[in-house]
């Protein structure tokens, strides 16, 4: 399940005991890092970003993007300097108009010096001129930038945008978008919210795309590649954009058969969540050779290998659930990411119960009962997964069985209820776990410290007790396996190559 080894925390922790200036009197330099605990150099401070403008050209023969940033943000603390996050070469940054020194570095933090200092509270207008081959930039060892046989995506988790725009990269600070990228005509460009434009000049088309709802710097993407893109309307209103690669051999029709269901399974989710919290919706299926999905705003990225074995539409179910958990409400710190996996992996169980392949107490009893006492699975705390294990499978399947517990101590009225209130009640924001169960007792009107103690914060699998009170099978057999089982853990398949 760990798809690397950890060095982003723990190296930039150390570096960062080295890179925060300790004057005494005044420190007006932002941090290098938002705060965030597992991954302390992630995201920056002193400053909060609300609009990013992007305008690039891709050459997919060279995998050579360049172009300029122009970043929309206000400060929240007197500035001498400031970071953004970014490994790309820079030849040139402006704050506020004027030319302003700055420093990179292979550990993906942009300094940025202003002529004139920053006042607290002020508007500034950063632009970043850059080029570069992001291929050949890593940062900790690893690289997020996946090139294909005809272009090249950009699109993970935690972190994707050093090698494709300078950011403040953590959720917590979300902002609008307008990606703008010029292609050689023939190529097509993807990336969130809706197309506002495609025209062509001279051999060069150029996409203009808008994200128009705040969205979280891992969930912008960039997809070049030669795609067959597809548009509709969903029966409850909400325009759909899919694209699929050209060259996604045998697995083209599966994947077709699968992302295709996009309107129709964001309109039954709807019943669950409300209404979609976004001006559109949709899916792209590049010819990468990862394995992963991920929840991109408005346009969810699918491995071709998620759809190796025929259609799958758990999957589909599963992005589409973070866009109202994860993307619409994001989390405040990476270990809040239940809120994300949790959820969403419990509307694959919904789904699964809607397909008559196992009600979502059969999935949560499986759970339950094939992992014995002494499986390393318990040892995963949910709530606080660690920053190893933040995407392990006990993160979603015990995370999943944690929601079944909940459900089944308040009450399918209440239950229904938190699900369908909680995206309204943060929409566009970030909560944590502890907000959702203060929510959660708000609505059912029931402490439920103990409940949410046990099942997502010991490292330890609950007592048969502690199941028989949430309604659960103690006894469940492991052999009892809900048909739909391999399908929803294949969801899980994030490795690379
Ligand atoms: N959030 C993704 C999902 O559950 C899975 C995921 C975890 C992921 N880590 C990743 C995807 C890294 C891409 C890269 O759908
Ligand atoms: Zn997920």
């Amino acid at each position: 399940m760990h798809r690397r080894i950890f060095a982003p925390g723990a190296l930039a922790a150390a570096s960062l005991l080295l890179a925060v200036p300790a004057s005494a009197a005044g420190v007006t330099a932002g941090a290098p890092g938002i705060g965030d605990p597992y991954y302390p150099s992630y995201g920056n401070g002193g400053y909060d970003v609300s609009h990013y403008d992007l305008r690039l050209t891709y050459q997919p023969k060279t995998d050579e993007l360049e172009g300029t940033a122009t970043i929309e943000a206000r400060t929240t603390q007197d500035l001498s300097s400031f970071d953004l996050d970014f490994l790309l070469d820079v030849s040139e940054v402006r704050v506020n108009g004027a030319r302003a020194g700055f420093t990179t570095s292979d550990q993906h933090e942009l300094v940025i010096t202003p002529k004139t200092p920053l006042a607290k509270g002020a508007p500034v207008t950063v632009v970043v001129r850059y080029r570069a081959v992001p291929s050949t930039k890593s940062a900790y060892g690893f690289t997020t930038w996946h090139r294909t046989p005809d272009g090249a995506v950009a699109a993970d988790e935690p972190e994707a945008a050093w090698w494709w725009f300078p950011s403040n990269d953590h959720p917590l600070d979300k902002a609008t978008y307008d990606v703008s990228v010029a292609v050689p005509d023939g190529t097509q460009v993807i990336s969130n919210g809706t197309l506002q434009s495609a025209a062509s000049k001279l051999g060069w088309t150029r996409y203009n795309w808008r994200q128009n709802k705040p969205q979280a710097t891992y969930l912008a993407t960039l997809a070049i590649g030669r795609f067959d893109i597809t548009t509709g309307t969903s029966e409850g209103g909400v325009p759909i954009v899919n694209a699929y690669s050209k060259d996604l051999g045998d697995n083209d029709g599966a994947a077709r058969a699968s992302v295709e269901r996009t309107g129709e399974l964001v309109d039954w989710l709807s019943g669950y969540f409300g209404p979609y919290p976004f001006s559109s919706a949709g899916g792209y299926v590049p010819n990468t050779t990862t394995g992963f999905a991920l929840e991109t705003q408005t346009r969810v990225y699918y491995s071709p290998r998620q759809f190796a074995s025929g259609s799958n539409t758990s999957v589909v179910v599963h992005e589409l659930a973070h866009q109202w958990y994860g993307d619409a409400v994001s989390l405040k710190g990476w270990k809040d990411i239940w809120i994300n996996e949790g959820f969403a992996r419990y509307a694959q169980w919904l789904w699964s119960e809607h397909e008559g392949e196992g009600t979502t107490q059969a999935l949560a009893d499986y759970v339950y009962g094939s992992h014995p006492a002494d499986d390393a699975f318990w040892t995963v705390k949910p709530g606080d997964p660690s920053p190893d294990d933040q995407f392990d499978a006990a993160v979603y399947d015990r995370g999943a069985l944690a929601i079944q517990a909940l459900r089944n101590e308040i009450g399918d009225d209440a239950f229904f209820a938190i699900l369908k209130g909680w995206p309204k009640e943060h929409a566009y924001g970030n909560a944590s776990v502890a907000d959702f169960r203060r929510y959660a007792e708000q609505v059912s009107g029931k402490p439920l410290s103990a409940l949410f103690d046990t099942w997502l914060f010991q490292p330890s699998k609950p007592t048969a007790s502690a199941a028989r009170t949430a309604s659960l099978a103690p006894r469940a057999k492991a052999s009892v396996q809900p048909k739909s089982w391999r399908k929803v853990e294949a969801t899980n398949d994030v490795h690379g190559g």
